[in-house]
């Protein structure tokens, strides 16, 4: 059994609530700790600690009372909250990461996990097979962030030599757990309409194309990235992945095999001008060759296999904890 204690900050949200049960049967269920801004709602499975991650002496409480050797720190607001309040995207961002950072300077902390996201791009960076290196313009405040952030994680690991590792995640798609204050969220959302046998209005038009991934594709990767052996990683902070791109169209008539009834109209809003400044289609041959990443679930089997795990927790009470969690 490893002696790595993990803390996960922000475990409440989408990635952290499924990344988290991952770690558990990694480290066990005693050497995750749990952390986030909000009390979970249902009951905990393990250690749980209240944490803002603006707030430095809190989060040094926690490194120091489980001697943690580990940090995944996801939160963050997102893209359309943080074009609602940019201040505070900046703020919650960046002195989040900043706090995480230099507690990993000087606690020794071995690995910090702290994604990137396709934000980083913007309306000059090529929109198809995206290189990894590439023009970084983003347009919004957390894209503004992201990139800092990937800067700042290299700056840390050149000067201090903190491991920090991180992906750019694209739109993540899941069933366990609900995103908030994304512009992927639609690609959540038209699910738990399609299965409602409710219609969908979609926040983005017709022909908006965006990088997405299926969240078992995504925790396996953050988990095989934090795996890899240092020295094959030719990159730190920030590889891009690949595992499918779709628009809002093309996605419903993916759900519409197998709920023939479903309808969706379009509404776009200022979500879609964010949208537009990302790209379609990314290249991740880096870290295919780097440490082996490898997508499994395409849109047709992300598709059924969202439908199929919705239908049978739609039957449970747990349905409704994950709506509205
Ligand atoms: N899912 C994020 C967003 O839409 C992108 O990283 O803001």
């Amino acid at each position: 059994m490893s002696k790595d204690v993990v803390l996960v900050i922000g475990a409440g949200g989408q990635i952290g609530t499924v990344l988290s049960e991952a770690l558990r049967a990694v480290y066990g269920v005693a050497n995750v700790i749990c952390s986030d801004i909000n009390q979970p709602r249902g009951s905990v499975i393990g250690y749980f600690e209240k944490l803002d991650v603006v707030d430095a002496k809190r989060l040094k409480e926690i490194v120091q009372k489980y001697k943690v050797t580990q940090i995944y720190h996801l939160a963050a607001l997102l893209s359309a909250t943080g074009e609602k309040n940019p201040q505070l995207a900046w703020k919650v961002n960046m002195e989040g990461l900043m706090n995480v950072l230099e507690i990993a300077r000087q606690h020794n902390i071995k690995k910090i996990f702290h994604p990137s996201s396709i934000a980083v791009f913007g309306g000059h960076t090529p929109k198809k097979n995206t290189p990894q290196s590439t023009i970084l313009e983003p347009e919004t405040m957390y894209g503004i962030t992201k990139k800092a952030g990937e800067d700042l994680g290299n700056y840390y690991f050149a000067k201090y030599g903190v491991d920090v590792r991180g992906i750019r995640y694209p739109g993540i798609i899941s069933y366990q757990s609900l995103p908030g204050g994304g512009t992927t969220d639609y690609a959540v959302d038209i699910f738990h309409k399609a299965i409602a046998g409710e219609a969908f209005e979609c926040f983005l038009k017709e022909g908006t194309q965006l990088p997405m991934m299926y969240m078992p594709d995504a925790v396996r990767a953050t988990l095989e990235l934090m795996e890899a052996p240092v020295e094959k990683l030719s990159q730190h902070y920030a590889y891009n992945l690949h595992a499918m791109s779709f628009a809002p169209e093309e996605i419903a008539a993916e759900i519409k095999k197998h709920i023939p009834d479903f309808t969706v109209n379009y509404k776009p809003d200022f979500r879609q001008q964010i949208a537009e400044s990302w790209i379609e289609t990314i290249d991740d041959s880096v870290a295919r060759s780097d440490w082996g990443w490898k997508h499994e679930y395409d849109l047709s089997s992300m598709t059924i296999d969202m439908i199929t795990n919705l239908r049978k927790l739609q039957k449970t009470k747990a349905y409704d904890e994950t709506k509205f969690l």
